[in-house]
């Protein structure tokens, strides 16, 4: 690979956890951005992979990364395309939730998506939060987890197709 930007927004920490795997195991010059804290406004012209990620609370994916998916998707069509979504569903509910977390093209266009699953830190979250997360996960019997290999695997597939496009 030769330069990547890994952009992402975490509410409590999981998908920051995420990037920053995503960050030791990609190849070449990476670039990590957390919208939530504006460290810089990224120039996006001048990278070559683009990863965006973020996570879903309600079924939605953060709107700082919903907007910046949509101010920048004409550029980034135009990128090598990672997009992931950490959140506690699996399966096709979690498949679901992806598609709506990004503009249709993104999902189109993207060589590698995927969910990691997620984690929940009970002691950050405000009370309701805390009920409503407690009842999800025992309503629909939920793994709290996030998974490396997914992370590995993501990670891999956007080198090797990287590899196949030069
Ligand atoms: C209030 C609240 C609502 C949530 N809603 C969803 C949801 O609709 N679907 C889902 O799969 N996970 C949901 N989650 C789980 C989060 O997506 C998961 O904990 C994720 O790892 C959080 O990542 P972050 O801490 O980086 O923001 C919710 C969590 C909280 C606290």
């Amino acid at each position: 690979m030769d330069n990547t930007l890994i952009v992402f927004a975490s509410n409590h920490g999981a998908v920051e956890k995420c990037a920053r795997e995503l960050f030791r195991v990609m190849d070449g010059k990476v670039d990590i951005c957390n919208l939530n804290r504006r460290e810089f406004t990224p120039d996006l012209s001048k990278y070559d992979s683009i990863i965006i990620g973020g996570s879903i609370h309600y079924g939605k994916i953060q709107k700082v990364i919903a907007d910046f998916s949509i101010k920048n998707r004409d550029l980034l069509v135009s990128k090598h395309l990672g997009l992931f979504i950490s959140c506690l569903f699996s399966g096709e509910k979690a498949q679901q939730q992806l598609d709506n977390a990004y503009p249709d093209e993104l999902n189109r266009h993207a060589a590698v998506r995927d969910y990691f699953g997620g984690e929940v830190n009970i002691k950050k979250l405000r009370f309701w939060e805390r009920i409503i997360t407690n009842q999800m996960i025992e309503n629909e019997d939920l793994v709290v987890k996030l998974s490396k290999e997914k992370i590995h695997r993501f990670a891999e597939t956007l080198k090797a197709s990287y590899a196949d496009k030069k």
